[in-house]
């Protein structure tokens, strides 16, 4: 069978733009039981251009309906990655408190003054919605903070901050991140900037996202900064990296604990794949389930123009519950596939036990579509060795990937999965995570789609996701020899119909 562009490379689980390119997740919002995706996008060309914000609803962040295009690029600029709230006190005066407005801050990035050799290009506007993030009305006054003659100036991320009764609003400012706060969503003061020797650099920083979040079995409240950054992401390229610590309401300083691992390590990654850029979380999720929720944009700027598909041009990643654990002392991001998921679950193969003394098939189309599967196992009896496994089909294309306790990381290896020619950065290195601690016993989560993985090592504790481009449907999923047998304990192998 000859596969179209479509069949081969169209996710089943995770939202593509119908037509066009797609970049950031913008302006994520939750309001009357809808989710809402705005996203940086170009309808005319797969290729990055004047952007828009492309829009797409959901009622479970998994199905996806692709809605009308909710900000067009006008005389001030295209219009760049922000956010958007529910003002539910209608403190902007837009709406009113019976139909409170939705107010969305994007940057406007003047493309004409670019060319001037300007560099006060981008600046921050805002628009609101009376029909639930349908349709927008761009703010006359615009634009609400002005370029304080800083090159790059762009992303704005707002948050209602409850502990201290106000709006804030983080953006990134070249090689920091700005903190403003308002009372009213349009006049925005800036009280403090962070980061500037802190962290992974080397070029502009790039959306912040930033929020309280409680920290898992305690009453802790702790701040959180995603920071994304391209280039110089763990494994080359973009990747977004975060930082805990605390916030007065002005500024954000890192607790101890916190700094002192960052100057062991640099940085922290919500994810070491290539491919999970500029995600953010959802605004105004109810007190009743105050879940941390993300999404973030499945490419990286290294090869997103010249991926391999033909009508579109990129993909979310799975949304994910974001949650913050204390390990001894030490403060990380955890993150796992929203629970919704299981909702899809059309088939379960389920194996109590499973010993691994020579390549092994865990599953394959005989029994199940490999291009939707959501697969669960706890490994037991690792030793010192590497614990390979492969996504491949009978024309030898094959992804690698697991576990090499010797050379300490996780990996993913895309050298042989046949389409990679179309860019020196996508197969070129083994992309590696750092491996914490010792462990004989690890709990694994794999999302496999037709283009892509994404691997939950130990509850979410390292996340890798990475994008693939076969020139066949992968048709099994096997994990091979290592030298002395293992367990595999607790295996779900479970077939989503999205
Ligand atoms: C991140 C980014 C943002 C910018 C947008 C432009 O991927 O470069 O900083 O607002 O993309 O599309």
């Amino acid at each position: 069978k000859i596969f179209t562009n479509e069949e081969l490379y169209r996710p089943n689980l995770h939202f593509t733009p119908n037509k066009g390119w797609m970049n950031d997740p913008n302006g994520l919002f939750f309001y009357k039981g809808l989710y809402h995706l705005y996203f940086q996008h170009y309808p005319d060309k797969n290729v990055w251009g004047p952007m828009h914000w492309g829009h797409a609803t959901s009622k479970d962040m998994i199905t996806w309906e692709e809605q009308k295009i909710a900000l067009f690029p006008d005389e001030k600029g295209y219009i760049f990655s922000g956010s958007a709230v529910v003002d539910v006190h209608n403190t902007s005066g837009f709406g009113s408190l019976k139909n409170p407005p939705i107010v969305a801050m994007f940057t406007y990035h003047d493309a004409v003054k670019e060319k001037t050799g300007a560099i006060d290009y981008q600046s921050q506007a805002i628009a609101y919605s009376l029909d639930e993030g349908m349709t927008w009305t761009k703010f006359k006054g615009n634009p609400v903070i002005k370029n304080p003659g800083i090159k790059d100036f762009r992303d704005p991320k707002m948050t209602w901050d409850a502990i201290h009764n106000q709006w804030i609003m983080v953006l990134a400012a070249d090689v920091e991140t700005n903190i403003y706060r308002s009372s009213n969503l349009i006049n925005w003061e800036l009280v403090s900037a962070f980061g500037k020797n802190l962290g992974v650099h080397g070029s502009p920083w790039e959306c912040p996202d930033f929020f309280p979040i409680k920290v898992e079995g305690s009453t802790e409240m702790k701040w959180v900064l995603l920071q994304s950054i391209n280039p110089n992401g763990p494994n080359g390229g973009s990747a977004t990296q975060y930082f805990v610590g605390d916030f007065d309401g002005k500024t954000f300083t890192l607790g101890n604990s916190f700094a002192n691992d960052l100057k062991q390590e640099t940085a922290f990654w919500v994810d070491y794949g290539k491919d999970n850029y500029a995600g953010v979380t959802w605004s105004n999720i109810p007190d009743t389930d105050g879940r941390k929720l993300f999404i973030g944009w499945m490419s990286n700027w290294e090869y997103a123009n010249k991926v391999p598909t033909e009508n579109w041009r990129s993909s979310t990643t799975i949304a994910r519950e974001l949650k913050l654990l204390n390990i001894n002392g030490h403060y990380r991001i955890v993150s796992l596939p929203v629970k919704e998921l299981d909702k899809y679950v059309s088939k379960t193969i389920k194996r109590d036990l499973l010993t691994i003394d020579k390549e092994t098939v865990i599953v394959d189309k005989s029994t199940v579509d490999m291009s939707r599967l959501d697969i669960h196992f706890t490994m037991n009896g690792l030793k010192d060795d590497n614990y390979d496994f492969i996504l491949s089909n009978k024309e030898k294309n094959a992804l690698h990937f697991g576990i090499n306790k010797k050379d300490k990381c996780f990996y993913i290896d895309r050298k042989y999965v046949s389409k990679t020619t179309f860019s020196d950065e996508f197969a070129k290195k083994i992309s590696k995570a750092p491996i914490s601690s010792d462990f004989s016993s690890i709990d694994v989560r794999i999302i496999i789609d037709k283009t892509s993985i994404e691997v939950f090592y130990d509850n979410g504790k390292t996340v890798m996701t990475e994008i693939y481009f076969t020139d066949k449907p992968m048709d099994s999923f096997s994990i091979a020899k290592a030298n002395t047998a293992f367990e595999l304990k607790n295996v779900f192998i479970k077939q989503l119909n999205i």
